[in-house]
């Protein structure tokens, strides 16, 4: 089993696409796929369409009130083969903290939680190095972290990279940069350019050569709360994805 967690601490620079769209891309090629929704904003989850406030399900906030704390009881299958979700909801934060004092503990997540049936578990993670981070990069293996190619993607990530080092260095030594990736990137714009660039330069072959483009179908697939696979399958977004899934796959087999 792999475990990803896809972080940056900056806004709005893909990470819940990403994980959504890349796990029904590993989905799609027959690797059983689990998304954990560690962002009490519940993006992801209301992106596949388990959205709390129909209240057909349970959410990790549920799980860590439940007495026997069974991840098993939490994760639910989505309109997408073969791809799996923990839902979130936005209670999840402040009952994460109380907990966290009450029992003095770390985390609540482990890496034993998830049934071994699954291939690979993505995480996604809430814009902000908060302790819901940190226990999606304490029981990581890998690191993803998609860099949106406008002004100021570079300051944010180096917050992102503190950190990473940080639980590297205290928590989970084993914790490995799998790669970066430039998202919303728009072929007109010089920006776009320099800013992958300058990604290029700095990390040079940890870049993945996917690079994700703007693409509005991604925007109404999370409408539609569908992964864009299966809501417009050939467009230019799916393949992206699908192309930047295949590119990780073969990274997790060389490690
Ligand atoms: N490649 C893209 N082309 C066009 N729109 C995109 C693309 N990727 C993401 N978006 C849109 O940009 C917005 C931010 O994306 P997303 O929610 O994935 O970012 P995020 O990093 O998870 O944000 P947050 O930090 O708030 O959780 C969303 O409205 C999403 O639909
Ligand atoms: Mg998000």
């Amino acid at each position: 089993m792999h475990l990803l967690a896809i972080v940056n601490n900056k806004g709005g620079v893909g990470k819940t696409t990403s994980a959504v769209n890349l796990g029904a891309a590993f989905a799609e090629i027959g690797q059983a796929t689990l998304l954990v929704d560690l962002d009490p904003a519940a993006s992801a989850s209301v992106h596949l369409g388990l959205d709390k406030s129909r209240g057909e399900h349970q959410t990790l906030c549920d799980y860590l009130l439940s007495e026997k704390r069974r991840l098993a009881d939490y994760i639910y299958p989505t309109t997408f083969d073969n791809l799996w979700c923990v839902p979130s909801e936005p209670a999840l934060s402040e009952f994460y903290e109380e907990m966290m004092q009450e029992e003095d503990m770390d985390f609540f997540l482990h890496q034993k939680d998830f049934p071994n049936k699954f291939d690979i578990v993505i995480m996604d993670s809430p814009p902000n190095m908060g302790n819901l981070a940190y226990n999606a990069l304490a029981i990581a293996q890998h690191v993803l972290i998609p860099v949106q190619t406008q002004y100021l993607a570079m300051t944010g990530l180096e917050l992102t990279l503190n950190t990473v080092n940080k639980v590297q260095r205290h928590l989970n030594p084993k914790l490995n940069i799998l790669g970066f990736f430039g998202t919303h990137y728009d072929r007109r714009t010089n920006v776009a350019k320099e800013v992958l660039q300058k990604l290029r330069e700095k990390f040079g072959t940890m870049v993945f050569d996917t690079v994700i483009g703007i693409n509005s179908k991604l925007i109404e697939a999370y409408g539609a709360q569908k992964p864009i696979l299966s809501y417009a399958s050939s467009a230019r977004g799916a393949r992206e994805y699908r192309a930047l899934a295949r590119e990780v796959l073969q990274r997790l087999g060389q490690k």
